[in-house]
């Protein structure tokens, strides 16, 4: 395809299975712990390792297999502490109640199969800053995040859980362009659909074990390199080919998963009787996109201060959790009053709170400058 633009007359089944149908080779990841059904299986430990010897590799390697390779891995033990998991899981269900009782709910389900909360990363920050220090200073989290979309990302989280008798999704792509319809998404020139594919990082940390009659996301590996697929995915011959190919794979809690976020995939059946299946699935956007969801930073912010000043972190959590709860970009802002500092850009959030950490302000010092901050970044 060298169109410039698509139409939906131009897509072909045969193209999008001669692309899914490739096999991986786990010799060319050389890190990778294993392979299951064209998904690459790392051991969270394994890379935390290689990281400490060389971190370029490591970011190369987890790149590559989003893009050139299945664009999907599993990373077993993203989370050691499942302290941090539990901890978390239980703020989840206290939103989750609190929620119910004033009539939220979720716009992507039918009533009462699933529970969903959005924005729960400043939910979490808000009701208990140890839980989100606890929880996002996961300097191996960082860097998968990192190794799709560079530094200064920002993250949002929607916790989602299926309950026993929950229902399939749809095989669809994801944020961006996956949720536009395809008279928007027939509009962007092909080349900036397939870039929009790097803006986001999709994830999924398992906050339940997640076997197979569960429901753990169907997926169809290497369906990203697709590039007619944002608008294909609605399509009855796609959504066929993806139900009799897609595969799963059981989950442990702590484990988590990640893919490119064109990708074909979709939450799959709770046919259990009792086991609810919950997952904090993480949106990672690079500073150059548009985050889905809008998150109140300086709320964030100034919830964990106060325990980010008397927690004693290492260098790497205390980096991530950083990137997890400040701006990390510069830009948009007003170059009239808020002009950079010795370089060609203006201070970040997140360097801001570096600084207020290293140089141990006050909670009042803190919360003027942060003020300031924004103040200055206002047109
Ligand atoms: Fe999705």
């Amino acid at each position: 395809m060298n169109a410039i633009y698509l139409n939906e007359a131009q897509l072909s089944l045969d193209d999008f299975a001669t692309v899914s149908q490739q096999t991986l080779h786990q010799q060319d990841y050389p890190l990778a712990h294993g392979a299951q059904r064209n998904v690459l299986i790392y051991q969270a430990e394994s890379l935390i390792n290689a990281a400490r010897d060389d971190r370029q590799s490591v970011l190369s390697e987890l790149h590559r297999a989003l893009s050139s390779g299945p664009g999907v891995f599993v990373v077993k033990g993203l989370y050691r502490d499942l302290a941090a998991v539990d901890r978390s899981s239980q703020l989840f269900e206290e939103i989750l109640r609190d929620e119910a009782a004033s009539g939220g709910g979720d716009h992507f389900a039918r009533a009462g199969s699933n529970g969903r909360i959005w924005n729960a990363l400043q939910k979490v920050a808000e009701r208990d800053a140890d839980a989100f220090i606890d929880y996002y200073g996961n300097p191996l989290l960082a860097l998968i995040c990192e190794s799709w979309v560079g530094p200064g990302y920002e993250i949002t989280a929607q916790v989602n859980q299926v309950r026993p008798g929950g229902k399939a999704q749809q095989p669809h792509r994801d944020y961006h362009l996956g949720f536009q319809s395809n008279e928007v998404v027939a509009r962007f020139p092909l080349p900036l659909q397939i870039l929009s594919q790097y803006l986001t990082l999709q994830g999924a940390v398992a906050h339940t074990d997640m076997p197979l009659e569960s429901g753990p996301t169907q997926l169809l590996p290497f369906s990203h390199q697709y590039e007619g697929g944002y608008l294909a995915w609605r399509q009855p011959k796609f959504i066929e080919y993806f139900q009799q190919h897609a595969i799963q794979l059981p989950l442990q809690k702590g484990d988590g998963l990640f893919f490119n976020p064109a990708l074909f995939h979709a939450a799959g059946n709770n046919t259990t009787a009792d086991h609810i299946r919950t997952a904090n699935l993480l949106q990672v956007s690079s500073s150059f996109g548009k985050t889905m969801e809008k998150v109140n930073h300086v709320k964030v912010l100034l919830s964990l201060y106060p325990a980010l000043r008397q927690r004693q972190l290492e260098t790497e959590q205390r980096h991530a959790v950083i990137a997890a709860a400040a701006e990390g970009y510069s830009f948009p802002t007003n170059l009239d009053t808020d002009p950079p500092l010795g370089g060609l850009v203006p201070q970040t959030q997140q360097a801001l709170l570096l600084q207020a950490l290293q140089e141990g302000w006050s909670e009042v010092h803190f919360d003027q400058q942060l003020s300031e901050h924004v103040q200055k970044r206002q047109a």
